[in-house]
């Protein structure tokens, strides 16, 4: 007798076997098992939407909790980032951030690696070896932005070979070498830190001499107010070096060598202390707008307020 039953057989047994299971397997098969799953969320979630009616309003919602409890107070905390980083204060402060990184990584650096010793770091005067009555009154070392001091060359227009440049507060004497890149008919910078001093001498001695259009670089040791200055015409750099009082005996010294001869100098202010009143007083000055392109540059892109007199003569 043949086991396996013919085939209309085996398809009529097949197409009945589900509905001959009946409901005993329906109860277990997965599908029955995710209905009953969602009938518990379902409960659970009505449940809670109870216990989070919001008040006065009828509505039940989940939503209605977490807004309550916990996105409301998130929103506020984010509210109140958003208006602190948004006030000017914070902006300015922000952008002026971003300027001195922008200089200090991505403007400096090509010319930075041209210097024996290394000019970028801030120093602070504490440390180092100044025998000056003015100690007090010296502000630290930092560096003039190398693209702010071309554009503020930029913004004199005078022949150079006829002017003396004179860094007071010379540091490690970044300034003298940008200076000697262009045809100025010497160069000179006074530094009272003896530390500093070494390291201008080291760069002045190992800058690329085939960058130097003057050649006729120095810097000296010492206290501004003692050096007197060249008698003949002169660019007087100052990036911030030194107290109100201090500027105002360098300045003195300038305007008597100025009566004595008049003649066209310039001073350059980086930064400076409130001075404004001092240079007008002093009746050989008058202040110089910077051309358009310069002042644009700097308006947009100098970290630093930067002001330029021209002698009356
Ligand atoms: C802000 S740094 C400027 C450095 C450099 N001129 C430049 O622009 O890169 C000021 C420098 O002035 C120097 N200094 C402060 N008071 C001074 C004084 N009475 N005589 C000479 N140098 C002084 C400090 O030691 C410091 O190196």
């Amino acid at each position: 007798m043949p086991v396996v039953p013919p085939r209309s057989e085996r398809l009529e047994s097949q197409a009945t076997v589900p509905s001959q299971r009946g409901v005993k397997d329906m109860a277990t098969s997965p599908k029955s098992r995710v209905a009953e799953r969602i009938a518990q969320l379902a409960a659970t979630a009505a449940s809670q939407n109870t216990a989070a009616a919001v008040p006065g309003t009828g509505i039940s919602s989940p939503v209605a909790e977490i807004s309550r409890d916990t996105v409301q107070p998130k929103l506020e905390r984010t509210g109140a980032k958003i208006k602190e980083r948004a006030h000017p204060d914070r902006l300015k402060q922000d952008y002026l951030n971003y300027l001195f990184w922008l200089h200090e990584f991505v403007l400096d650096p090509p010319t930075e690696q041209l210097f024996f010793v290394p000019t970028k770091k801030r120093v602070r005067l504490a440390n180092l070896t100044i025998r000056s009555h003015n100690r007090e009154h010296g502000h630290d070392y930092r560096p003039t932005p190398c693209k702010l001091f071309e554009w503020v060359l930029g913004a004199i227009e005078y022949d150079f070979s006829r002017l003396t440049f004179v860094d007071h507060g010379a540091g490690k004497g970044r300034v003298l070498l940008l200076a000697s890149e262009h045809p100025f008919q010497a160069i000179g910078g006074i530094e009272f830190a003896e530390e500093l001093h070494d390291d201008a001498i080291m760069n002045i001695q190992q800058y690329p001499r085939s960058r130097m259009k003057c050649r006729n670089v120095e810097c000296v040791l010492g206290d501004a107010s003692e050096v007197g200055p060249p008698e003949g015409e002169t660019l007087h750099y100052f990036f911030s070096p030194f107290s109100r009082e201090v500027f105002a005996e360098v300045l003195h010294n300038i305007v008597v060598s100025y009566r004595q001869k008049p003649r066209r100098l310039y001073v350059v202010l980086i930064d400076p202390p409130e001075v404004a009143d001092l240079m007008e007083k002093s009746g050989a000055f008058m202040r110089l707008e910077l051309p358009l392109q310069q002042r644009l540059k700097m308006r947009l892109f100098s970290p630093y307020e930067v002001v330029l007199y021209r002698s009356l003569a």
